[in-house]
């Protein structure tokens, strides 16, 4: 038997990933650029065992949907080939963070996941490989390896994708406030929402214009210019969301308070707030802020008709092994 657990953090994009050129080696058709979130976190556990007669997944403490242990799978036999071991594993993974809060678990699960089971398996990666594995399992995980903020290279291949830090989280103390709106499970999750970017005629000009909101972003986390910041993630969560509107079948993740949080941190901003709004995939609202506008921003959000429930995220580091838990 061999074992190892490891944690990490969800991320929110700043500029979003949204369509693969190479859908099978998720080669995605842009670069993006993310923070990590502190606080919330997977923690996995994977125990590779000869008595073991299949993989099994436990999340959140029960057996998990025939989906997701498939996804885990495929993923497991990725490393076990790379390892050149072909024993089955009990995974065991608990999200510290409410589920079903539209909080993607899908990155900050496949990175701990990658990150266990290549420890377990005695595989010693470094930090890009274990991003470029991760970034086969969920796009967004490659980016839940390394810490603070994080570029994920687009690359042209398997070898030359992978995410990196561009600043570690003690640069610039920025938090995510997030205004959740909705507990409802996703009708489109963002595997097929990958697939349908294309059929959007508004994708191509997407494409050929993120080299720029990429350098953007990048400068502005490395100047700590909030102001440049807000324009460019506003504008590009508002262009993946066109994108997600134009596709064929169309994706409509808003919600009628995901405008109201929207058109207020707008005004916000006006008014001399620092805050700014990014969307993924769901109809809550991640607004980033300086940390010392965090309370301010909460109480205001909290008196917003529509948002269920509040929970603010500072910075978060790379994912990481849990010591003394391995055998
Ligand atoms: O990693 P995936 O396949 O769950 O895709 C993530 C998609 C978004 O969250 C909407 C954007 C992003 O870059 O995280």
């Amino acid at each position: 038997m061999t074992s190892a657990t490891a944690i990490a953090n969800p991320n929110i994009a700043f500029i979003k990933y949204w369509g693969n050129r190479d859908h099978d080696l998720r080669i995605p058709s842009t670069g993006s650029i993310s923070m990590n979130l502190a606080g919330l976190e997977t923690r996995t556990k994977v125990v590779f065992d000869s008595n073991n007669a299949a993989d099994q997944l436990i999340l959140n403490g029960r057996v998990a949907r025939a989906d997701a242990l498939e996804r885990v799978r495929v993923h497991l036999n990725l490393i076990r080939a790379r390892a050149g071991i072909g024993l089955f594993a009990q995974v065991d993974s608990v999200n510290n963070f409410p589920t079903g809060t539209g909080i993607a678990s899908s990155a900050s699960g496949f990175a701990a996941l990658t990150l266990a089971a290549c420890k377990a398996l005695g595989l010693d990666l470094d930090e890009p490989e274990l991003s470029r594995l991760a970034r086969r399992g969920s796009g967004s995980a490659s980016r839940s390896i390394p810490g603070g903020f994080v570029e994920w290279q687009m690359g042209e291949d398997d070898e030359s994708s992978y995410a990196y830090s561009i600043a570690p989280g003690e640069h610039w103390s920025l938090v995510d406030t997030i205004a959740v709106l909705s507990t409802e499970h996703k009708h489109t999750g963002s595997r097929q929402g990958h697939i349908f970017a294309d059929s959007s005629m508004l994708q191509p000009a997407r494409i050929v214009s993120a080299p720029e909101r990429l350098y953007i972003c990048r400068q502005a986390i490395l100047r700590r210019d909030f102001d440049a910041l807000a324009d460019v993630i506003e504008l590009d969560s508002n262009m993946m969301h066109a994108v997600m509107m134009t596709s064929n079948p169309p994706l409509m993740y808003w919600l009628p308070a995901t405008i109201a949080v929207m058109h207020a941190v707008r005004q916000w901003r006006k008014s001399g707030i620092p805050a700014t709004y990014t969307i993924d995939a769901g109809p809550n609202v991640h607004v980033i802020s300086p940390a010392d506008q965090a309370v301010q921003v909460r109480n205001k959000l909290e008196a917003i008709p529509g948002v269920l429930q509040v929970i603010v995220a500072q910075v978060g580091g790379p994912a990481r092994y849990l010591l003394g838990d391995q055998s």
